[in-house]
């Protein structure tokens, strides 16, 4: 029997969410909880998630990624998913993202890639797949995303690790994210989701920080791009914490997204708090690179500030927010606000989450930065390929 396992880990914004989404800068970190994908054939002959049948209206970024990289047109079987994790979901962390990373890595994972010599893992040389240097493909096409090649004796099959690729995982996350978000998204979760650690967007290409990609998405607001980073933390700290807050309260991100995008709409001189957000990240950015944390705390601090101002936070994670003050070196809520989760940035990890939880939130605690998608365990790696 076939099966493949993958996982992703969610991701905790430290600075710019929802100016991001205007194309300002932005910082996340992967945290330590992800979520887990297991694919395998279906006995049914129907699509199955976690037993049952697969409802794909439900589901859009799992429906999207079966679009993309297993279609019914081209004769892929259905399959039976399985998901699992400890990331909770509708929480500002992540958790399409990383489950759609992971779905989209044992998609791949379980067809192979055809590619133009046998030793090609780069993408100038795949004769099919999805990345931010394939010209032929276009993954945010929802009509077209998907082209069949005709397999010839030039081509060359590729399996197992060699044919996943962190940037297509990326990108066919983020095509799926805009997609489920009337098509406003901007790469952040994506990207840290794949590629794990620390993950800087910016409106510029930065000095001194290891240059990924450039991602391009028509939002209903206009044209957007963004110069993705990772930040390797060379004075990666041991004593720093991240503890992340839930209210409990569930917070479509899309919600939150269009709630700024009214405000915009009907004020477009508060442009300038989006703006002030960006440079409040920009700075963020030198203190992490600096390894200061007392002010990457301070300015995380600053950044709620605004983020109440812009509207998207709420009475339940200001009280969590005003909990974790006394002992952290500064907090704010995480992802799209409006419920979901805040996170403090501290050295006493036990005493914030304590202080968190008498307030009334379930907290996590993480480290700043983890490893991205993973391939966790294979059996029988091809379940299907074009040919
Ligand atoms: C959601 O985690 C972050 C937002 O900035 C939306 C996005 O970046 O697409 C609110």
């Amino acid at each position: 029997m076939s099966f493949i396992s993958t996982s992703a880990p969610g991701k905790c914004i430290l600075f710019g969410e929802h100016a991001v989404v205007y194309g300002h800068p932005a910082v996340a970190v992967a945290i330590d909880q992800r979520i887990s994908v297991k694919i395998q054939p279906s006995q049914t002959g129907m699509w199955l998630l976690d037993g049952s049948a697969l409802n794909m209206k439900r589901n859009p970024h799992i429906k999207g990624l079966i679009d993309k990289l297993w279609p019914a047109s081209e004769g892929a079987p259905p399959l039976s998913i399985h998901i699992e994790g400890n990331i909770p979901r509708a929480s500002g962390l992540g958790s399409s993202a990383a489950l759609s990373v992971a779905f989209a890595g044992a998609l791949r994972l379980a067809r192979g890639r055809w590619v133009e010599t046998s030793d090609a893992t780069i993408q100038q040389q795949w004769a099919e797949g999805f990345g931010a240097n394939v010209s032929t493909t276009n993954a945010y096409d929802n009509q077209r995303g998907f082209f069949s090649i005709k397999p010839t004796s030039e081509l060359f099959h590729i399996k197992g690790e060699k044919a996943v690729d962190a940037d297509e995982n990326a990108i066919l996350a983020h095509s799926v994210e805009a997609a489920a978000q009337n098509g406003r998204a901007s790469p952040m979760d994506s990207s840290t989701c794949s590629h794990g650690e620390v993950i800087i967007i910016s409106d510029q290409i930065e000095d001194d920080i290891d240059y990924l990609y450039r991602r391009d998405l028509k939002m209903p607001e206009g044209e957007r791009f963004w110069h993705i980073h990772e930040l390797n933390l060379d004075k990666k700290p041991d004593d720093v914490y991240l503890v992340i807050g839930s209210t409990g309260i569930s917070a479509p991100t899309s919600k939150q997204v269009a709630k700024v995008a009214n405000m915009l709409q009907k004020n477009p001189s508060r442009i300038e708090e989006i703006e002030t957000i960006g440079k409040i990240a920009r700075r963020g950015i030198e203190a992490l690179r600096n390894g200061d944390y007392e002010a990457v705390g301070r300015t995380m601090s600053e950044n709620q500030i605004m983020l109440k101002s812009i509207g998207v936070s709420s009475p339940e994670l200001d009280n969590l927010i005003k909990a974790a003050a006394p002992t952290s070196l500064g907090a704010k809520l995480t992802g799209a606000g409006g419920g979901g989760c805040m996170v403090a940035l501290t050295k006493n990890p036990k005493l914030t989450s304590d202080a968190i939880e008498l307030a009334g939130g379930r907290t996590l605690i993480s480290k700043l930065g983890s490893p991205g998608m993973k391939i966790d365990s294979v059996e029988n790696i091809t379940i299907w390929t074009i040919n």
